[in-house]
């Protein structure tokens, strides 16, 4: 990208500001069970305190975690009527941010209320999750929510998703994003997704608690194929060249791999013969040293009757496989160590392509919001509703 001369640099490839998160985003903050009904709570991201309460109505409230009185946390606060109260002095903030009570002051009109207003933050709740447009509203007016998620989050009787935990990394995010290459699954995931060989395994009388390929690692390469459309893959072959299934599909996929700012899509396949699904992975900074992470896995239904099929199938097949690869990527994640060492020593390959591309994405969208005042570089594609095309 060329404008990266426009903007100082953390280090090679890194603009200035860009380790601490893209702001501008729609980002889910928290999972809908996590929120309490009666209590705020406060959490950090893009590096900046939020805290995030329900109003009477249940909705929930996003306000940069400070009073503007004393500049304590709000979140040690509580909710009264559908209102944060400061902790400290008493005094009451709507969800919007406005200050609706000064405790000393009952007679209070709208203009001495209106010099003590809270940071709001555009919020709302779709799909189990809280979503926080964190940004400069004004300057970069947010788009739509439905412009910019994954459609199986909107449209929840054609499909279903299951959601995991939600996951805290000690890794800064650009090294968790680093992760969404798709050909290290052939090697570090290489227990927890080979499906087929596992398979074999079992069908040869192996014990499931203990499933492996049959093929020794000591036996397996790697080969890097081109999909059709959907970037490099790394595949697992055998010393004669065989392909060992490794549960990603390889065949023809639509839509976007990545979507800023921080959307990792996959299409898996959890058994040789078992439907498809799509795994989603929102990547959401917190600080320089830890990430959020916030994953599920989602099916195309006919009816209800799939809902309670595909439960079963993602608590008993799919889930202990996705956590079991998290904890692989976790650990690769943090070991990685610091984002300004690792990325002044790293040596990279031709597989890395893909990698490098997400990489450039996201600095020439954070120098283009600092430099040219817009939200995403032309060539950027719209974050589309429907990243990957669930095959019918
Ligand atoms: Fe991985």
């Amino acid at each position: 990208m060329s404008d990266k001369q426009d903007w100082p640099e953390l280090v090679r490839g890194v603009p200035q500001g860009l380790e601490l998160g893209l702001r501008n985003y729609w980002y889910p903050i928290i999972q809908s069970e996590e929120l309490p009904a009666d209590k705020p709570l406060g959490l950090k991201c893009l590096n900046e305190d939020l805290v995030v309460f329900r109003d009477g109505q249940g909705r929930p409230n996003v306000l940069y975690d400070r009073c503007p009185h004393r500049f304590v946390k709000l979140s040690s606060g509580r909710v009264l009527d559908g209102q944060l109260q400061c902790a400290y002095h008493g005094l009451r903030f709507d969800g919007q941010g406005a200050c609706v009570l000064i405790p000393w002051e009952p007679e209070a009109g709208q203009e001495q209320l209106s010099k003590v207003c809270a940071k709001h933050y555009p919020c709302t709740e779709i799909g189990g999750y809280v979503w926080a447009y964190l940004g400069e509203v004004e300057r970069f007016p947010p788009p739509p929510i439905e412009t910019c998620i994954p459609e199986e989050l909107l449209y929840p009787d054609r499909f279903v998703h299951f959601r995991l935990d939600t996951e805290e990394w000690d890794a800064n995010w650009l090294l968790v994003i680093d992760g969404s290459d798709a050909y290290h699954a052939v090697t570090l995931h290489m227990e927890s997704q080979f499906h087929e060989a596992v398979e074999r395994y079992l069908a040869a009388g192996g014990d499931a608690a203990h499933a492996k390929p049959l093929t020794p690692l000591a036996d397996r390469r790697v080969k890097i194929v081109e999909t059709d459309g959907h970037g490099l893959r790394g595949v697992s072959v055998d010393l004669e060249g065989n392909m060992l299934d490794h549960g990603h599909r390889l065949d023809k996929i639509k839509g976007e791999r990545f979507n800023l700012p921080g959307l990792v899509s996959n299409l898996l396949r959890p058994t040789s013969n078992a439907a498809p699904y799509v795994s989603r992975l929102f990547q959401v900074p917190i600080d320089y040293h830890r990430t959020r992470l916030f994953r599920y896995a989602a099916w195309r239904i006919e009816g209800p009757d799939d809902r309670e099929r595909l439960k079963e199938h993602f608590e008993k097949v799919v889930k202990p496989r996705q956590m079991k690869t998290a904890e692989e990527d976790k650990e690769m994640a943090r070991v990685a160590g610091d984002l300004v060492e690792s990325r002044a020593n790293e040596v990279l390959f031709a597989p890395d392509r893909d990698m490098i591309r997400i990489r450039r994405r996201l600095a020439a969208a954070y120098v283009a919001q600092q430099t040219q005042n817009v939200r995403a570089p032309a060539d950027e594609p719209t974050p589309t509703p429907a990243s990957l095309v669930f095959p019918a």
